[in-house]
């Protein structure tokens, strides 16, 4: 097959870690007899440099004629003193609100050869930790108005959370949905107790689960899911939620499983044509010194081609590949424990492509 693929190689380590999944990438083509074509996208901080804006309309037009999109991570101090709509960040919200990406899929999947590096205590760990955030992506406090204004007397600012019932209703399928495939468990996230927006939430979440008899469903409050996800987060299948909810539990469930250097992410809408990146930021602290961890880019090129571009057999390898490497006790100084190997950026791809 020959597919186009947009690469965003983002700020600071992102373009490591960006360059090295591309090696596994050309490594998958030549070995499956597959074309990609990469087309170098800028945003973030790359694109304020370049062109004064972080996403600049035709870079998220050439997003949009690709087949896929492939993204590092945005962000770093210089940019840090931007009004907000002027950020690196504003771009990658642009780039989820231009291509209609309300689908935000990001495993927590403990790799059991890290569990000696997961913070939680072991016979936690040990329970298995094997769910899945499905994070509403294109509304919420994140695209509602912002404002800061002066009122006299001091500065008052406020976030508009905003919820239709059209974009609740769909994200709440691809909950259901996603469940359906798996241990068939839905745990509807909310703050029903105090928010409007969970309230509507919730009564859409009830309509819904009518139509899905076979899947066990429950609601929480977020406060209360962020305490069972460190007290035992075997009991977790799918949890769905709203967008800064999904934002705050994605991070805390990617550290127990004792990296978030391994967790990738896929963000999806109506066609394949989706973004793949991983969950962690660009790492200003540790860029250029070889030694950021590139495993969850490169297990994000796995979902790309599971979910993009429908090729199992590809993202086996890539998946199937890094636990290989782990098994032989190599690791990035992200997730090392005693008696590993640790490795740097490149050194680790390499071991990554010698198993695939
Ligand atoms: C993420 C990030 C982004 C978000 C930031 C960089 C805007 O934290 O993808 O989780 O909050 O969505
Ligand atoms: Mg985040």
């Amino acid at each position: 097959m020959e597919k186009k693929i947009a690469v965003i190689r983002g700020d600071h380590s992102s373009r490591e870690f960006v360059r090295e999944t591309l090696r596994v990438m050309d490594r998958i083509a030549e070995k499956y007899g597959h074309t990609f074509r990469y087309v170098d996208v800028a945003m973030g901080g790359d694109a304020i440099d370049r062109f004064g804006e972080p996403l600049p309309a035709a870079e998220l037009q050439k997003c949009k004629e690709c087949d896929s999109v492939l993204l590092g991570s945005v962000g770093g101090p210089e940019w840090d003193s931007l009004p907000g709509d002027k950020r690196p960040e504003k771009g990658l919200l642009a780039l989820r609100a231009g291509m209609g990406l309300y689908s935000n899929v990001r495993p927590a999947t403990i790799w059991p050869q890290l569990a000696p590096a997961s913070p939680l205590r072991a016979d936690i760990a040990a329970n298995g930790i094997d769910f899945v955030i499905v994070r509403e992506l294109t509304g919420g406090v994140y695209f509602g108005e912002h404002k800061t204004e002066n009122n006299g007397t001091e500065e008052v600012a406020q976030d508009n959370m905003i919820y239709s019932a059209h974009e609740i209703e769909r994200i709440g399928r691809i909950g259901f949905e996603t469940a359906r495939r798996r241990r068939k468990k839905l745990t509807s996230v909310d703050k029903a107790n105090v928010l409007d927006t969970s309230r509507l939430w919730r009564k859409i979440m009830h309509q819904l689960k009518e139509e899905y008899p076979d899947v066990e469903y429950e609601d929480m409050l977020v406060d209360n899911c962020a305490m069972q996800i460190v007290k035992n987060p075997a009991q977790f299948d799918v949890i769905v939620t709203e967008n800064m909810f999904g934002d705050i539990l994605s991070d805390e469930a990617s550290m127990i499983t004792g990296s978030i250097g391994m967790i990738p992410s896929s963000s999806l809408g109506d066609t394949s044509n989706g973004v793949y990146e991983p969950i962690h930021g660009s790492a200003p602290d540790i860029a250029g010194k070889n030694i950021v961890n590139p495993m969850a880019c490169i297990l994000s090129a796995a979902m790309m081609f599971r979910y993009s571009f429908d090729m199992p057999e590809e993202a086996d390898a890539i998946e199937k590949a890094v636990g290989a490497v782990l098994d032989k006790g190599y690791r990035t100084a992200d997730n090392q424990s005693e008696g590993c190997t640790v490795l740097g950026t490149i050194e680790i791809t390499d071991k990554i492509l010698e198993e695939i």
